[in-house]
């Protein structure tokens, strides 16, 4: 070989990571004042954001002494982490194992065995401590192969680093630092934590804004600083239903929901109206940042990651049976939004201040004939719900205790959704949460539980 470099190439793959261009959106945000830019992170070679994540954690590992040649780097991941890991260990000959639910799609399962990598299926319906599960296999299979890695993206220092290192400088390099808010959707938290670390000490007052998906737990964590119940959604990569430590929230401005349905047909319009060819997560941030902008009282340049590739959502996002089946095509609204419910329901929002009694919340809850009170903080905003179950609880084990604040009594066991959220997938938060509050722009607009919506349903059906 020859030891010169030809011009124009690079020496091997990992240094074509990167360099992704960033582009404004002409059309798909044309209502909003502000200007939309998007950085087309697709473009990397194994087709994603996570191919600087693979390289950093890799590279760190090799520093740390904890992967060295002839090494096995094995990952709990499905999607694009996986890619990315198994196109740097192509390149520097090591090998990988993945160790991901059955519930995977075959297309993603046969991208990482083309890369040379072994798969390992687990079954997805068993606690993540059952020694079935992929997170108790990957451990397994760390401890009993000689010289493996496990790369652990959710706790692994070197994912926020990664963009720290890479993809923050880049983007300052590209523009300047002329936009005034960073937009990108909040899963690992290895993007908005790495790249946010970034921008905030080169200008503090440049916004930070994350996106999750409706059923993650990050939006009311951010909030209120509750856990509530996380339920299924369809939107790949973003959300969580645990608060993985590579995520920093202290960084962040504000936080945005989106749901599956604004997110798909975000995405169809980004490759139909602008060429651009993204996954859902990417759709999801376009729409963050929109919902973003429309907060905004002047117009600001706002820079949105766009994580992957449409290429992986083919036969979902853009098949039509797929995104009709799910009720996510426009005319299958038929059953209406939160909002309809909300307009139906007779009576007013109650509510109780953070500083009220045991004694005032049953007497709130008796006069108005309501089993859950939602809390408000100091500020108006709500910080959680009292039941009466908790009500009962409480009297029961600490007999005359009237008096007692209610702090102590506020419980998580709710989920928060939008009034555009579709009253469909409302039914399906109902399968976990016992209660629905529905928020926007930090407000409180009301409560609804199930005889709610079958209220709702009974009366438009008669
Ligand atoms: C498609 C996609 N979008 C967004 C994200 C979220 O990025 P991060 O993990 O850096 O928060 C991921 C991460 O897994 C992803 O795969």
């Amino acid at each position: 070989m020859s030891v010169s470099l030809m011009r124009g190439a690079v020496a091997d793959l990992t240094q074509a990571i990167g360099h992704t261009p960033i582009v404004r959106l002409q059309r798909v945000a044309e209502d909003v004042e502000s200007s939309i830019y998007v950085k087309l992170e697709y473009l990397n070679p194994a087709g994603s954001m996570k191919d600087r994540v693979a390289l950093n954690i890799i590279t760190d590992a090799e520093k740390r002494g904890m992967l060295g040649p002839g090494g096995t780097i094995v990952e709990a991941t499905s999607g694009n982490t996986g890619a990315g890991l198994a196109m740097v260990a192509a390149t520097r000959g090591y090998k990988c194992i993945f160790v991901m639910p059955d519930k995977m799609s075959k297309e993603k399962i046969d991208a990482l065995r083309a890369y040379g990598a072994k798969v390992v299926i687990c079954p997805t319906a068993v606690e993540p401590s059952d020694p079935r599960s992929y997170y108790s296999t990957a451990r397994r299979i760390v401890e009993e192969t000689p010289g493996a890695f496990y790369s652990n993206q959710y706790h692994n220092p070197a994912n926020p680093e990664a963009h720290y290192l890479s993809t923050a400088p880049e983007i300052w390099e590209q523009t300047g630092g002329e936009f005034d808010a960073f937009c990108a959707g909040m899963g690992t938290g290895g993007t908005l934590s790495g790249c946010g670390r970034y921008f905030k000490q080169k200008r503090p007052d440049l916004a930070l804004i994350g996106v999750d998906p409706i059923g993650s737990l990050y939006y009311e964590y951010v909030k209120t600083g509750r856990l509530t119940k996380p339920f299924s959604y369809y939107v790949e990569g973003i959300g969580e239903d645990f608060l993985p430590s590579t995520m920093n929230l202290d960084l962040l401005d504000e936080v945005v929901q989106v749901d599956d349905k604004e997110c798909f047909l975000m995405t169809r319009e980004l490759a139909r109206r602008e060429g651009i060819f993204t996954g859902g997560s990417g759709g999801a941030a376009v729409v963050g940042a929109i919902k973003y902008a429309r907060s905004l009282k002047a117009p600001k340049n706002i820079l949105v990651l766009l994580p992957d590739s449409a290429q992986k959502y083919l036969s979902k996002i853009f098949n039509d049976e797929w995104m009709r089946s799910n009720g996510f095509l426009a005319d299958d609204d038929t059953e209406g939004t939160v909002a309809h419910v909300l307009k139906h329901k007779p009576h007013r929002l109650i509510t109780a201040p953070r500083s009220a009694t045991v004694r005032d919340a049953i007497q709130i809850m008796k006069e108005h004939g309501i089993s859950q009170l939602p809390v408000l903080d100091e500020n108006g905003r709500h910080c959680g719900i009292v039941a009466e179950i908790d009500l009962l609880n409480f009297l029961v084990e600490h007999a005359g205790a009237l008096d007692e604040k209610l702090t102590g009594l506020i419980e998580s066991d709710y989920a928060t959704v939008t009034p555009h959220t579709r009253i469909a997938l409302v039914r399906n938060i109902f399968n976990d949460a016992k209660v629905v509050l529905v928020v926007e722009a930090d407000r409180l607009l009301g409560v609804l539980t199930k005889i709610d919506i079958i209220d709702y349903l009974a009366s438009h059906r008669g």
